[in-house]
């Protein structure tokens, strides 16, 4: 079967490399990919947030029998919708569900109507509302814009002056443009003792029957090393998660996995496709810190590596609700992805620098997030350029070798942390 795959990031190139191995798929297209995408796919020049031209292109694509909507923006919008009413076969939640991520007010409303364990909160529409609300609050205290917003739209306040001038740029400045229209306000989560608490990420596949957790993994949200600087899409990740033991996950499913998709499917919202949990370990057990409608980037890259069974049968089982049917099974070991981003990145960066790339030791791989090829020279075309990924017997063998290979690629102005799978391991 041909296939197409909507995205352009690591996670898609990860997924693209895992589907690739399915012997049921046959030609693979991204819309609109990367340079290393173009190893294993054709690639398609369509804007994939212009859902008609999406329809379009695949309308008159008859080989193309299935769609992969990968990124949070297509499926916000509704491309999954755009397609099904053409009568094309997608993966990925419609736009009633997805809005589980795309309005953290409606999230968190649902966790609050079915006792889903999260912070606690409350949302605004008004900025005076809001600054009075804060005002009589305790820090440090969460902003959070409603919509999508990069992985950027969470501001950490540790004072009232902080969190006037956060609301300010959410609210009025419109930093995050209409993704401020609504504000949720949070209570900030510690671990013990008032020290942060513990963050995994659990990726489920669901088909609103079934959930199925994948193995969890932990992402470096922050630029700089000891998870400082800005909030960014991710500057790295590891698998297993030392601290996610079988009491946890067992927690995690019977109070979060299970509750959450039963609610959904009780507002008539039900949610197939994949499933994200952002959890913290908190004194009062583990809570929701944020749920994403879709695979995590650069999660993605560490846990589809370790994916014993045919990702495409996975896929089609939960279009076809028979995720129950299908027995999922992971390797034994640990993965872990380093992501080499361009200096300046979450804020100003420049594009267009040249990589070089030398030979690579066997078992690493390289996921591509933002390059390009011009004239057959592979470039930067993004914050984040690259995932150097290996797996290894542990998190630290798999950690050792994928940063000696860090040091063999380089571009002007190449940044990195150089503590990525440290954490929960020391
Ligand atoms: P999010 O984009 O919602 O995942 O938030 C980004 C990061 O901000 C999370 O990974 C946490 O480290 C932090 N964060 C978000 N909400 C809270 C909270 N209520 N308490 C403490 N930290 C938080
Ligand atoms: N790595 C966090 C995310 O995908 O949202």
């Amino acid at each position: 079967m041909n296939i197409l795959v909507i995205g352009n990031g690591g996670r898609e190139h990860a997924i693209i490399a895992a589907l690739s191995k399915s012997p049921k798929v046959d030609k693979i297209y991204c819309m609109k990919g990367n340079a290393g995408i173009a190893e294993l796919a054709e690639l398609v020049n369509v804007n994939y947030c212009d859902l008609n031209a999406v329809g379009d292109w695949v309308d008159s694509h008859p080989d193309v029998k299935y769609t992969v909507i990968a990124p949070d923006d297509p499926l916000a919008l509704g491309l999954a919708d755009e397609l099904e009413k053409r009568g094309h076969r997608v993966f990925g939640p419609n736009k009633r569900a997805a809005e589980i991520e795309s309005s953290k007010a409606f999230a968190k409303a649902l966790m609050k109507k079915y006792g889903i364990p999260t912070a606690k909160y409350e949302t605004f529409e008004n900025y005076d509302d809001a600054l009075c609300y804060v005002r009589n609050g305790k820090f440090p205290v969460v902003l959070k814009a409603d919509g999508l917003a990069l992985g950027k739209g969470v501001l950490i306040c540790e004072t009232l002056e902080d969190a006037e001038k956060g609301l300010a740029q959410i609210m009025l400045d419109k930093a995050f443009g209409d993704a401020g229209n609504k504000v949720v306000v949070e209570e900030f989560l510690t671990g013990k003792e008032f020290t942060p608490g513990e963050e995994v990420s659990v990726l489920a596949f669901t088909d609103g029957k079934t959930i199925v957790p994948m193995i969890a993994s932990c992402d470096h949200k922050r630029a700089y090393d000891g998870d400082k600087g800005l909030n960014t899409g991710g500057m790295g990740t590891f698998t297993p998660c030392p601290f996610y033991d079988k009491e946890t996950a067992d927690e995690v499913m019977n109070k979060i996995m299970l509750p959450t998709v039963a609610a959904m499917n009780a507002e008539g919202r039900p949610f197939k496709g994949v499933l994200y949990f952002g959890l913290m370990r908190t004194p009062d057990g583990m809570k929701v810190v944020e749920y994403n409608a879709r695979f995590g980037d650069p999660e993605t890259q560490v846990v589809l590596p370790m994916l014993k069974t045919d990702l495409f049968e996975i896929f089609q089982a939960i279009t076809d609700e028979r995720l129950s049917d299908i027995n999922i099974e992971w390797e034994e070991g640990a993965c872990v992805c380093v992501v080499l981003a361009s200096g300046g990145y979450p804020v100003k960066y420049e594009k267009g620098k040249e990589i070089t790339i030398g030979d690579l030791d066997d078992g690493v791989f390289l996921y591509h997030a933002g390059t390009k090829r011009e004239n057959g020279i592979l470039k930067t075309d993004g914050g984040r350029v690259i995932g150097v990924c290996a797996k290894g017997k542990t998190v630290e063998e798999a950690r050792e070798k994928a940063y000696a290979n860090v040091k063999k690629i380089s571009f002007d102005k190449m940044h990195y942390r150089t503590d990525i799978g440290i954490k929960y391991n020391k």
